[in-house]
C-alpha cells in the first residue's frame, strides 16, 4: 500500500482540506481559512492501523525510513535515488545504566545517517517531494546539519541549492556542503536574520524556500524516529510489536525533531499500537534557551533571545509557534525543558565518548548533558525507559580541498538602526555577487585588469582560468553568466574553447566576449562572428565602452547611468586624489630601507613597512594597498602562505604583488601563483631601474 495521506488540518484554526498527495504536501503552505503557515498532514489511519498491527513485513524498503511510507506524505523514490536514510540502531547505554543504577537507557544513533545527522530524514523526504514537483532550485537557511544533509540530497537529485548560513557555522560544515556543490552565502548576522535573508533572496529569485518545521515533508520525516523507536523497543521488550518509551530526549533548536517525533507517537497511540505517550525532554543550550525560559515562566509564547552559545547548531533565537506546540506536548505528559551551559556540554561530550564510546558533536552532547541532569535530579523516575537522540556527528572536509573560495559573504551593518537598510543593500550586493564572469587569459595582468574593471562597477564574482582547458573545467562546475576570453593561449586556445562551448547544448547559451591581440584572418572573423558577442583589441580598447558592453549583456544598467563610475573605473585611490599606497613586507631592515628609498623616487606614493608576515597580512586586510612588495622568507608567516591566502580571497586578489626575495621561486611555484604575482625581483640580481620600472608598471 502506498501513502495514505488524505487531508491536511490547520494547527491554528482546525480548518481541513483534501491532501495534495502528488506534491507530498509541499504545495500546501498556507491555511485558506486563517492564513496560518502551520498545516499538518493527516492520513487514512483506519486503513493503516490493521496493517501495522499485524507487523510491518515484506516491505520494499525494509531497513530505511521508507518502511513507514503509508504514514508519509510522499511515496518512496526509486531505490536509485535513495541513500538508505533512517533505520538507525537503538543502542543500549549500559555504562550509564550502571553509573546511575537505572535500567533501560537507549541511544538512537542518528550519526549513522548518510551525512551523519538526523537531518538526513528531513532532506530525504523534502527532496523527494521537490523532485515530484519538478523543482530545480531551492534556498535553505540552516544552522549547519540541515545544510549538509540537503546539499548531499540535492546533489544526488540534480537540484541547485542556495545555502544561507550564519558566519558562525563551523567552517567544516560549510566546506562539506560546498563539496556537494551547494552555493553558500555566509551572513554575518543571527540565524533568525539569516532566515529572513534567505526568504527575501528566494522571493527575488522566484525559487522555492525550505519551510523548516512548517514544511509538511520535513516534519513528517521526523515521525519515522518515533516509529523506529517504538518498533525497536517492541522487539527488545516483547519480541515484536510496538512499545512507547517513557522519555524521548533531544537537544532542540527550531524544534522540528520533537514536533515530528511527538506526532509519530500520537499516530501510533491513535491507531491503538502503543498504550501511552512519552514524556518529552527538551534540552537547549543555556546561551540560546528561549523555550526553556518560556516554559519555566509558564508562557504560551517564547520571547526571542540573541544566541550566546558556542553551539551554533542550536542557535535558533526565535522558535515561534514551534514552542507553543511543544509546550502543549510537554505539559500533556509532564515532560521537562532544561538548559545546559556550554561548559557542562563539553564535559558531557567527553564523558559520553570516554565512558561509552560515542563520539558526538556538541549539539548532540547537549542531549546527553540533559539526560545526566534529569537522572541526577530524579526527574526521570526509577524504572522509566529512556531514549536519547544522538542527533549528529558530522565528518569534516579538509580545508585544502576547497580553500576559502566556496562562500559568498554578506555583511550586515552592526548598527541596529542601519541593519534594515544594511540588509537590503547586502541583498543587492548578493544579487551582484551571484552573477559570475569567467575571465580566460594566460596573462595574469590581463586577467587582473578585466577583473578590476568589472569589479569597480559591481561586486561580480569573477573566476579566472589560465587557458582553455581550465576554463572548460570551470564552466562544467560553475557555469558562468558570461565569459571574457583571449584567443592566443597555450594548450586549448580561444578558438578551440569556443568550438567546444558552442557545440555543447549545456553551454552554448553562455555569451562570450573576445579580447585579443591576435591579427585576425577573414576566416577567424567569420568564426568569431558566429560564436562571440564582440571582439576587442587588447590594450587598445576604451575601458568604459567595454564595461558598458559587458554589463548590458548581463542585463545591468550601463556604466554611464551609475554615479561616479568613471572615477570608479580608475584605480581606486588615484581617482579620489589620494596617494597610492605601497606596502613593504620585509624582515631585513637594510633591504626594507633600500626598497623604500628607491620607491620614494616615484611621486605620489605613501609607503608603509611591516617586518613580519602576520603584520603584513593584517596590513593588507586593513589598508588594501595598491601594491605589495613581498619578501618570501619571513619569520612567522612566510611569503608563500601569504600568496596562498590572497589567491583564495577574491577581494584581496586584485592587489598586485611584487615578490622581492633572496629565495628563487621554482617554475612550479611561479605557475602556481602566477595570478597573484605581477613581478619578481631577485635580491641577488638587483637592478635599480628595473625595480622602478616594475613598481610603476604594477601600479598601472
Ligand atoms: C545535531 C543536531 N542536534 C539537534 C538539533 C536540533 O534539532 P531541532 O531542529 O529538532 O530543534 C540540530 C538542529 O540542527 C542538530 O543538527
Ligand atoms: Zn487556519
Amino acid at each position: 500500500m502506498r501513502s495514505a495521506f488524505n487531508r491536511t488540518v490547520c494547527l491554528e484554526c482546525g480548518h481541513s482540506e483534501p491532501a495534495d498527495s502528488s506534491t507530498g504536501g509541499l504545495s500546501q503552505t498556507v491555511c485558506s481559512a486563517c492564513g496560518s503557515g502551520w498545516i499538518d498532514a493527516r492520513y487514512d489511519y483506519d486503513a493503516v492501523a490493521p496493517i501495522w498491527k499485524a507487523g510491518l513485513k515484506d516491505l520494499e524498503c525494509q531497513d530505511t525510513l521508507w518502511r513507514y511510507a503509508q504514514l508519509l506524505p510522499v511515496d518512496p523514490p526509486p531505490p536509485a535515488a535513495q541513500f538508505n536514510e533512517g533505520g538507525t540502531p537503538l543502542i543500549r547505554l549500559t555504562q550509564y545504566e550502571q553509573l546511575y543504577e537505572h535500567p533501560h537507557i537507549y541511544v538512537k544513533d542518528e550519526r549513522r545517517n548518510p551525512t551523519g545527522s538526523f537531518k538526513d530524514r528531513q532532506a530525504a523526504l523534502t527532496v523527494t517531494a521537490l523532485q515530484r514537483m519538478g523543482i530545480k532550485e531551492i534556498a535553505l537557511a540552516s544552522t549547519g546539519n540541515a545544510a549538509v544533509a540537503y546539499a548531499a540530497y540535492c546533489a544526488r537529485a540534480g537540484i541547485k541549492l542556495w545555502l544561507f548560513l550564519t558566519s558562525l557555522v563551523l567552517a567544516e560544515k560549510m566546506r562539506e556542503a560546498a563539496l556537494y556543490g551547494a552555493e553558500i552565502v555566509k551572513v554575518s548576522g543571527s540565524y533568525d536574520e539569516t532566515k529572513g535573508v534567505a526568504a527575501e533572496f528566494a522571493k527575488r529569485r522566484g525559487i522555492y524556500l525550505d519551510r523548516g518545521a512548517r514544511g509538511i515533508p520535513g516534519k513528517e520525516s521526523m515521525k519515522t524516529l518515533a516509529f523506529e523507536i517504538a518498533e525497536q523497543l517492541g522487539l527488545t521488550f516483547d519480541g515484536g510489536g510496538w512499545r512507547c518509551p517513557d522519555w524521548y530526549i533531544q537537544a532542540v533548536s527550531g524544534g522540528i525533531g520533537p514536533l515530528g517525533v511527538w506526532k509519530g507517537f500520537e499516530e501510533l497511540y491513535m491507531m491503538g499500537l502503543i498504550d501511552r505517550m512519552p514524556r518529552l525532554g527538551i534540552i537547549q543550550a543555556a546561551g540560546c534557551a528561549p523555550m526553556v525560559r518560556a516554559f519555566a515562566a509558564n508562557k504560551e509564547k517564547a520571547d526571542p533571545v540573541v544566541p550566546k552559545t558556542l553551539i551554533t547548531v542550536l542557535a535558533t533565537g526565535d522558535p515561534g509557534y514551534s514552542y507553543t506546540l511543544l509546550r502543549q506536548a510537554a505539559l500533556q505528559t509532564n515532560g521537562a525543558m532544561l538548559a545546559i551551559e556550554d561548559g557542562e556540554t563539553f564535559a558531557a561530550m567527553r564523558r559520553i565518548a570516554s565512558k561509552a564510546g560515542f563520539s558526538v558533536e556538541p549539539a548532540a552532547a547537549v542531549a546527553f548533558a540533559g539526560l545526566e541532569k534529569l537522572l541526577h535530579d530524579s526527574i526521570i523516575r526509577p524504572g522509566e525507559t529512556v531514549v536519547v537522540n544522538c542527533s549528529g556527528h558530522t565528518f569534516t572536509a579538509e580545508s585544502h580541498i576547497l580553500g576559502d573560495r566556496y562562500a559568498l559573504e554578506l555583511r550586515l551593518d552592526s548598527q541596529p538602526e542601519a541593519r534594515r537598510e544594511g540588509l537590503s543593500a547586502a541583498l543587492r550586493e548578493l544579487d551582484e555577487q551571484v552573477t559570475t564572469i569567467l575571465v580566460v587569459d594566460d596573462d595574469p595582468n590581463a586577467r587582473r585588469l578585466i577583473r578590476r574593471l568589472l569589479r569597480a562597477y559591481k561586486q561580480y564574482r569573477v573566476l579566472e582560468a589560465r587557458g582553455g582547458m581550465e576554463a572548460l573545467e570551470i564552466v562544467r562546475d560553475t557555469p558562468p553568466d558570461l565569459i571574457v576570453c583571449d584567443l592566443t593561449m597555450p594548450g586549448v586556445d580561444g578558438f578551440a574553447m569556443l568550438d567546444h562551448l558552442k557545440n555543447d547544448p549545456a553551454t552554448a547559451q553562455i555569451p562570450v566576449v573576445v579580447i585579443s591581440a591576435k591579427t585576425l584572418t577573414e576566416q577567424d572573423r567569420a568564426f568569431l562572428k558566429q560564436y562571440s558577442e564582440s571582439i576587442w583589441t587588447k590594450s587598445a580598447f576604451d575601458t568604459r565602452q567595454l564595461v558598458d558592453h559587458i554589463v548590458r549583456i548581463l542585463g545591468d544598467e550601463p556604466v554611464s547611468v551609475i554615479r561616479s563610475t568613471s572615477a570608479a573605473l580608475e584605480k581606486p585611490n588615484e581617482a579620489a586624489g589620494e596617494p597610492r599606497r605601497v606596502l613593504i613586507i620585509e624582515d631585513n631592515p637594510a633591504d626594507a630601507r633600500l626598497a623604500r628609498r628607491i620607491i620614494e623616487t616615484v611621486k605620489g606614493l605613501q609607503i608603509t613597512e611591516t617586518a613580519s608576515g602576520r603584520e603584513g597580512l593584517k596590513a593588507i586586510y586593513e589598508q588594501r594597498p595598491d601594491l605589495v612588495l613581498l619578501d618570501l622568507n619571513l619569520p612567522d608567516l612566510d611569503g608563500l602562505t601569504i600568496l596562498e591566502i590572497i589567491q583564495h580571497n577574491s577581494d584581496l586578489k586584485e592587489i598586485p604583488i611584487i615578490v622581492h626575495s633572496a629565495r628563487t621561486l621554482s617554475s612550479e611555484e611561479r605557475a602556481l601563483y602566477s595570478d597573484v604575482i605581477c613581478g619578481i625581483i631577485e635580491k641577488a640580481a638587483f637592478d635599480r631601474s628595473e625595480f622602478i620600472l616594475r613598481v610603476t608598471q604594477a601600479l598601472g
